[in-house]
């Protein structure tokens, strides 16, 4: 499985890459504004600096939603870096260039999905991601990690290799879920990540060594 971080704030960037885990970064118009990055021409760098820290996959969304402007702003944003992939919205005109830059073998995410049938087209039109949004089910009564199993499902039925990519997680049980019903890739604030590391037994437990360390000395 795939950690990606979920955030646009270069200080979390490093911190998640450094501990030596991280495969690659989504990002969206509402995590650039969070860091206070705005312009078009601040947004392009700002991706450029992101990509120089990881190793990974950085996706960088579109504004536009019609076709014509979704493939201008995608081919721009693919041509900033090799580590670009250019997320596209589950709307009609997304699917269209979810399938053009298919074609034209440029990476895509697919964003936004909260149903089977919006999976499906994405996978159809040859996305190389799809984001199913957990957390923003879970706010709404339906079941997230539920419906990342549901897509798991319907992609094995058919070998689809659109990769799912876990969106929207909000904290670490996300996580050890979407790992068990076969998500691809987990996309998570650092918080969720660095909580995979906590348990009391592991605190106490090393508490003791190093205490009995000491009277052995
Ligand atoms: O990965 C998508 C994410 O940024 C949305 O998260 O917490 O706003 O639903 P959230």
């Amino acid at each position: 499985m795939k950690f990606f971080i979920d955030t646009a704030n270069l200080a979390q960037i490093k911190e998640a890459q450094e501990l030596g885990v991280l495969d690659g970064v989504t990002t969206n118009p509402s995590l650039m504004a969070k860091e206070g990055i705005t312009g078009e021409k601040n947004i392009l760098q700002h991706y450029i600096d992101i990509c120089n820290i990881v190793d990974g996959d950085v996706s960088a969304e579109v504004i536009a939603t019609d076709f014509d402007g979704m493939v201008r702003e995608g081919e721009a944003l693919a041509a900033l870096h090799e580590q670009i992939v250019v997320k596209i919205p589950m709307i009609k005109e997304g699917v269209k260039a979810l399938k053009y830059f298919s074609n034209k073998g440029i990476r895509t995410n697919c964003t936004l999905v909260f149903s089977p049938g919006q999976a499906i087209l994405a996978a159809k039109a040859g996305a190389t991601y799809v984001s199913p949004f957990i957390g923003r089910l879970d706010d709404i009564s339906q079941n997230g990690v539920d419906f990342i199993a549901q897509i798991r499902q319907i992609y094995d039925n058919y070998m689809f290799e659109t990769q799912i990519l876990a969106a929207s997680i909000r904290h670490t049980m996300h996580i050890i879920e979407c790992a068990e019903v076969g998500a691809d890739v987990v996309t998570c604030p650092l918080n969720a990540i660095m909580g995979l590391l906590k348990h009391p037994l592991t605190d106490s437990g090393l508490a003791q060594f190093l205490a009995d360390y000491k009277k052995g000395g």
